[in-house]
C-alpha cells in the first residue's frame, strides 16, 4: 500500500491541503487533479498503483455524468472517496456500479487510514464490505437456525468471539456478518490471517512499524489494529499463532493499547476482536502450543459453524445462493436434475461450503446455462450418492447408490477396476491419510512448477486461495 497513490481532486482547496499531507503522512502519494481535462489525461494512463480518487461531493455533482464516464474507462473499479458533511453525491445513485466510499469532514487521519483500507480491499477485488444480506451465511436447518441466533444476541456487543469450525465451514462469512449486525457496521472489518504471515512479520502486521525499526523497515507503517480502529479485527487461524505473538496479543486484549513495533509510543485502540480457527485449542493448549489465559480471553462467546454433512438439509439452500452468486458475476445459471442433486446429497463434503462453490463453480464453466445431469459430476461426487430428494427436500438417510443413475456403474463398490485412473485397494489396506497428503503435496509440487514457482499463479491451478496454499506449503516443509 505505500506505493500506492490516491487522485486528489479539487474538494474545497483548504481541504485538499490537508488531505495531501495527511496522505504523505500515511505514505501514500497524493496526484492534485485539478479539472476534467487533466483527470482524463491521468486515466488514459490507466496507472495500477491508484488506490481511488478523492473528490468533495459537490465537486462529483458539479463534474457529473463526465466524470463517472472517466472512472468507467479505467479498467479495475476505482474507488470514490466522496468528503462530505451528509449522504454521497446526488450522481452516486446513477453509478452506483462504482465503489463509493464516505471520508467525513473533517478530515480526521484514523478515519482516512479506514477509508483507504477499504479502497485497497476494493481495489484487490473484494466487494465493499456493506449491507448484511450479502453475507449472511445462508441455511435454515436446525444447525444454522441456532447458528444465526448465537450471532445476533452477541453481535450488538463488543464481547470477544471464538468461531470455531472445520476448513470452509464459513468461519469468516460468520465473522462478518457479526460486524455487519453491530454498532460498528460502518467501520473497517479487517481480516488477518495468522498462519499465512511469517512469525516474524506478524508483529510489524498486526501493530505497524516505524521507519527504520529493522532492515527492509523503509517508512512508517500503519497495523492491521489501526487499520481496524472503531471497526472489528478478525485474526483467522489464531491456533497458528506463535508463543510470542500471543503474549503480545494477549496485552492488547487485556490493556486495549499496544505500540507500533520501533516505537515507545504507546496507542490505544477500539477494536473488537473476532477469532477463528479450525484448531482444537483445548488440545493445543494441553500441548503446550496455546497459551491458556488467551484462549479464555478471547473464548467469550465460542461459535462452533456446524459441518456440511451435518446439515446437509442446507444444500438446496446453498445451491441456489452460490448459484445467484455466480449469476450476478456475469455467470450463466446451471440447474441440476434429480440425479445429480442425489450424488450431492451423498457427498461428505470434507471441504465443506468451500469445496461445494468452488465445484458449482467449474460446473457452472464447464456447462454454462445447462441442465446438469449426475453424469456431468466429477467422479468422485458421482460415486458418492447416498441420499434422496423427495419433492424439494432431501433425505439423507435413505441409501441410493448413484450407479443406478449414472451409467456405467464404477468407483465406489468395485475398488478391483483400475480404468480411467481409479484406484485399487492394496491387500493389507492402505493409510489414506497418508496418502492424500502425498497426493497433494505431489499435486502443489507440479502446480508450483506449472506457475514457475509463484505461489499466486499455482494458488489458481489448485482453485484454492493463496493464504490456504502458503499455509500448506509451511505445512508441508516445501517452498516456491
Ligand atoms: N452459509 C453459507 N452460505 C453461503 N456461502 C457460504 C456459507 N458458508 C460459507 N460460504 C462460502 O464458502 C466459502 C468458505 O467460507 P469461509 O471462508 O467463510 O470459510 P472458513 O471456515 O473461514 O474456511 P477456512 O477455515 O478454510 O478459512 C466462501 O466462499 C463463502 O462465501
Ligand atoms: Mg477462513
Amino acid at each position: 500500500m505505500l506505493e500506492a497513490k490516491v487522485l486528489v481532486i479539487e474538494p474545497s482547496d483548504s481541504e485538499a491541503g490537508l488531505a495531501e499531507t495527511l496522505l504523505r503522512f500515511l505514505d501514500i502519494e497524493p496526484v492534485a487533479v485539478r479539472d476534467l481535462g487533466e483527470l482524463r489525461r491521468v486515466a488514459a494512463q490507466s496507472q495500477p498503483d491508484w488506490l481511488g480518487v478523492l473528490i468533495s461531493a459537490e465537486t462529483a455533482d458539479l463534474w457529473g455524468r463526465e466524470f463517472i464516464e472517466i472512472l468507467r474507462s479505467v479498467p479495475q473499479p476505482m474507488p470514490v472517496i466522496y468528503l462530505s458533511h451528509e449522504g454521497p453525491p446526488r450522481i452516486a445513485e446513477s453509478a452506483t456500479d462504482l465503489p463509493w466510499l464516505h471520508l467525513e469532514q473533517p478530515i480526521k487521519q484514523r478515519r482516512l487510514s479506514a477509508v483507504l483500507a477499504q479502497a485497497e480491499s476494493v481495489r484487490a477485488g473484494h466487494p465493499i464490505q456493506r449491507g448484511n444480506h450479502h453475507f449472511r451465511p445462508s441455511g435454515n436447518s436446525r444447525a444454522m437456525r441456532a447458528v444465526h441466533r448465537l450471532i445476533e444476541q452477541v453481535a450488538p456487543f463488543d464481547t470477544n468471539v471464538l468461531i470455531l469450525g472445520e476448513s470452509g465451514t464459513g468461519k469468516e462469512m460468520a465473522a462478518r456478518h457479526i460486524h455487519e449486525l453491530s454498532g460498528r457496521a460502518g467501520r473497517p472489518f479487517v481480516p488477518v490471517n495468522c498462519g499465512a504471515i511469517p512469525a516474524d512479520l506478524l508483529e510489524s502486521e498486526l501493530f505497524g512499524h516505524e521507519k527504520g525499526a529493522f532492515t527492509g523497515a523503509l517508512s512508517t507503517r500503519l497495523g492491521r489494529f489501526e487499520f481496524a480502529e472503531g471497526g472489528t479485527l478478525f485474526l483467522d487461524e489464531i491456533g497458528d499463532m506463535s508463543l510470542q505473538m500471543q503474549v503480545k496479543l494477549l496485552r492488547v486484549l487485556q490493556e486495549r493499547t499496544f505500540e507500533r513495533v520501533g516505537s515507545n509510543r504507546t496507542i490505544r485502540c477500539n477494536v473488537r476482536i473476532i477469532a477463528a480457527t479450525h484448531r482444537d485449542l483445548e488440545a493445543a493448549i494441553s500441548a503446550g502450543r496455546f497459551r491458556e489465559d488467551l484462549f479464555y480471553r478471547l473464548n467469550v462467546f465460542p461459535l462452533q459453524m456446524p459441518a456440511l454433512r451435518e446439515r446437509l438439509d442446507d444444500l438446496p439452500v446453498l445451491i441456489e445462493n452460490l448459484l445467484e452468486r455466480h449469476a450476478q458475476g456475469g455467470g450463466k445459471r446451471i440447474r441440476f436434475d434429480k440425479g445429480a442433486l442425489q450424488c450431492l446429497g451423498g457427498n461428505r463434503w470434507p471441504g465443506n461450503v468451500r469445496e461445494l462453490a468452488n465445484l458449482l463453480e467449474r460446473l457452472a464453466i464447464l456447462f454454462p446455462g445447462q441442465l446438469i445431469g449426475a453424469d456431468d459430476l466429477p467422479d468422485r461426487y458421482r460415486n458418492a450418492g447416498v441420499g434422496t430428494w423427495v419433492g424439494g427436500d432431501l433425505r439423507v438417510d435413505v441409501p441410493t447408490a448413484c450407479d443406478e443413475i449414472a451409467s456405467p456403474p464404477r468407483g465406489l463398490f468395485d475398488a478391483e477396476v483400475d480404468d480411467a485412473g481409479a484406484q485399487s485397494l492394496p491387500r493389507g489396506g492402505i493409510d489414506l491419510k497418508d496418502h492424500l497428503c502425498a497426493i497433494e503435496v505431489d499435486l502443489i509440487r507440479k502446480a508450483l512448477e506449472e506457475a514457475d514457482g509463484t505461489v499466486a499463479g499455482a494458488a489458481r491451478l489448485l482453485r484454492m486461495r493463496r493464504t490456504t496454499l502458503v499455509e500448506k506449503l509451511r505445512k508441508y516443509h516445501l517452498s516456491a
